[in-house]
């Protein structure tokens, strides 16, 4: 299959838009696209927004995925500010997921960004998707988000030697990122009605885990199968009560389910 990424021009929003809202439906923990889509329109004319860096992905003439980049900040505790750039939504289409479109997005804008100088990128992400890309935990670097918590989600890359070296601190996204359920309720409006997903509860699971693996899922507050996303495999790997086997009994449960977002390392 033959993927060109290239820059989005105009005429792609409404497409980006659209396909962002099929990408994300019901794929977190939330039973619609939780407003990604209302993300990228605003993103656009936030003053955060990077278009060198705004690319989509064809295949066969067919718009399949995009990735959008503003610019963020890590912030010290003595207020020293350091720019960094953020990413997302990164969107594929449903029916061209695992064909290496996302990998190939982000190979291109990280290329791209490296090319234009900038020093890292901090995402909140899938733990277990990233990493391929070179992206470690932040805690890693001292880099936590506004309320001083460091978690496998959020995740940062240096675009060049040693780039994090001596930057520590709170990790703050543009406030274009800070929108409202009724904006997302006004803005999802002018799309196609989609009936929302009903989302997997933790429970399905609780007969086909072994006891100590469920509990210390539901321990963890997992309330939906789709929040498994969250967390890394090899995090979960210290918590207590799972061990290397109940990591693959979980990942033969999950794809039991049909559930193939998620395949923990
Ligand atoms: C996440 C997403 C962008 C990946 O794009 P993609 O084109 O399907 O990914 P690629 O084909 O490049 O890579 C596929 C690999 O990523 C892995 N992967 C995909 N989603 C993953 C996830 N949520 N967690 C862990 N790994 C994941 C697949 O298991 C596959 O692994 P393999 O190469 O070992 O088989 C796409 O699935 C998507 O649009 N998801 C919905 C929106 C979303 O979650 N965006 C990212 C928010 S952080």
């Amino acid at each position: 299959m033959n993927i060109t990424i290239r820059l989005e021009t105009p005429a792609d929003y409404r497409a980006v838009e659209e396909l962002t809202r099929e990408a994300f439906w019901g794929c977190m923990d939330h039973p619609t696209c939780d407003g990604e889509h209302l993300l990228v329109h605003k993103l656009r004319s936030s003053p955060a927004f990077v278009p060198e860096l705004d690319f989509v992905a064809e295949t066969e003439g067919q718009l399949v995925g995009s990735v959008v980049y503003s610019r963020s900040k890590v912030v010290a505790g003595d207020g020293r500010e350091t720019k960094v750039l953020t990413f997302g939504p990164l969107s594929v289409l449903p029916a061209y997921k695992r064909m290496g479109i996302g990998s190939a997005l982000l190979h291109h804008s990280i290329d791209r960004a490296k090319e234009l100088g900038y020093r890292a990128v901090i995402i909140y992400g899938h733990p277990d998707y990233y990493p391929r890309f070179g992206f470690r935990r932040a805690g890693e670097y001292g880099i936590t988000n506004p309320q001083g918590a460091s978690f496998d989600a959020l995740m940062a890359l240096e675009l060049y030697d040693r780039a994090l070296d001596g930057i520590s601190g709170k990790f703050y996204e543009d406030r274009v990122f800070e929108v409202t359920p009724k904006e997302i309720e006004e803005f999802d409006k002018g799309f196609p009605p989609k009936a929302p997903v009903q989302l997997l509860p933790l429970e399905v699971l609780e007969n086909k885990l072994p006891e100590s693996v469920f509990h210390a899922l539901a321990s963890h507050k997992i309330k939906y199968i789709a929040s498994l996303q969250r967390y890394n495999g090899v995090e979960m790997l210290s918590w207590e009560g799972i061990d290397k086997a109940g990591l693959e009994k979980l990942n033969y449960c999950l794809k039991e389910l049909g559930f193939v977002e998620k395949v923990f390392p």
